[in-house]
């Protein structure tokens, strides 16, 4: 018995695994069921008792080192198959890009625009999108049946309730809340039944401004607007005001700026006028300051709104309104904002 146990210590001290497969060969061998250890555990049993303490000694430290070496090359054949996934990458190569989204050209703009109002210390408000009828017309003094409603092709809810036509409608909620003076900027996006093509959607986005104090004139409304176009186009774009009608506004005007491409001469931008109309604007009309119960003796407001899409596709140059709605990752990628 006792050659036997050093002949076999001696095979395992031996066997050198030097491949994965190699592992399971020995695992058999040795320490399987049917394997050379096993063997001698049976016949251990058939050994004289007063030599089993010493043989049975010897028989459990062979099995101890037969284990320890199977767990030895279990871990470094196992380790080695990670060792050769790592090597599949390459480490040397450059860092692969990852893009993060960029704010939508019409959030620039309206950002830009709200930052320059926020510098003449107008402040940020906003409103439902859908309305009451008082709110988006009433108070606004468009009388019921009045054709003036027509103007804005609206989507109605029930008869009372309808998708807002434009952010006027904010000024009448702020007035109602809010007692003079009031100098405020408010964005949102607005609703028109109208067919869709490259210069109309049947939704988009306006910029409602409205500033009421006592004495407020119509040079400050002037001066307003020209620092605001300054600011956003620059020092050397012109300004000229056109008489026209809102119910909401008297006097009522439009703004034209000198056309940025042609700088005024006439090109097919500015339908060869050398002007683009950006905005509606006026002196708020008292009928609007008595609905929110705010006495028109005693002050006086300005009013403007303007259309976001009309701004950014002058600032931007692009030719289709529908541009923006798309999603599509090729034209947005060129607003990439810092
Ligand atoms: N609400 C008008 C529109 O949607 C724009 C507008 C014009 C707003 C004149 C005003 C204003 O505040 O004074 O066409």
């Amino acid at each position: 018995m006792n050659e036997r146990l050093e002949s076999i210590k001696d095979k395992i001290e031996r066997f050198e695994i030097k491949a994965k497969e190699q592992v399971d060969q020995y695992r058999l061998q040795f320490l399987s069921k049917k394997g050379e250890l096993n063997d001698l555990f049976e016949q251990f049993k058939t050994i004289p008792n007063d030599q089993k303490k010493d043989i049975g000694l010897k028989l459990n430290n062979i099995k101890k080192l037969a284990q320890e070496k199977l767990d030895e090359a279990l871990l470094i054949f196992t380790e080695s198959t990670n060792k050769s996934i790592n090597n599949l990458v390459d480490f040397t190569l450059p860092a692969e890009t990852t893009f993060s989204g960029t704010r939508h050209p019409l959030n620039q703009v309206e950002n830009e625009i709200i930052t320059i109002f926020k510098k003449l210390g107008f402040v940020y408000h906003e409103g439902p999108e859908i309305e009451d009828d008082w709110h988006n017309f009433s108070a606004l003094n468009f009388p019921k049946n009045h054709p003036a409603r027509d103007m804005q092709d609206t989507f109605f809810i029930s008869e009372d309730i309808a998708l807002r036509t434009h952010t006027s409608s904010v000024q009448v909620r702020l007035m109602e809340k809010q007692k003079p003076p009031i100098r405020a900027i408010m964005p949102g996006r607005v609703y028109r039944n109208e067919a869709v093509s490259a210069r109309a959607n049947c939704f988009f986005h306006q910029i409602e401004g409205i500033f009421i104090d006592e004495n407020v004139s119509f040079a400050d409304l002037k001066q307003t607007l020209y620092y605001f176009v300054q600011e956003l186009f620059g020092n050397d774009v012109n300004v000229r005001f056109r008489p026209s009608y809102f119910p909401f506004t008297e006097p009522s005007a439009e703004m034209d700026i000198s056309c940025l491409l042609c700088k005024g001469k006439g090109c097919n931008v500015c339908k060869y006028t050398g002007w683009l109309e950006i905005l509606g604007c006026g002196m708020i009309d008292p009928n609007v300051l008595k609905a929110s119960n705010i006495d028109p003796e005693k002050y006086s407001g300005f009013a403007f709104g303007m259309g976001i899409e009309r701004i950014a596709m002058l600032k931007f140059e692009v030719k289709d309104l529908r541009t923006y709605f798309n999603n599509d990752t090729r034209f947005l990628k060129q607003f990439e904002s810092i």
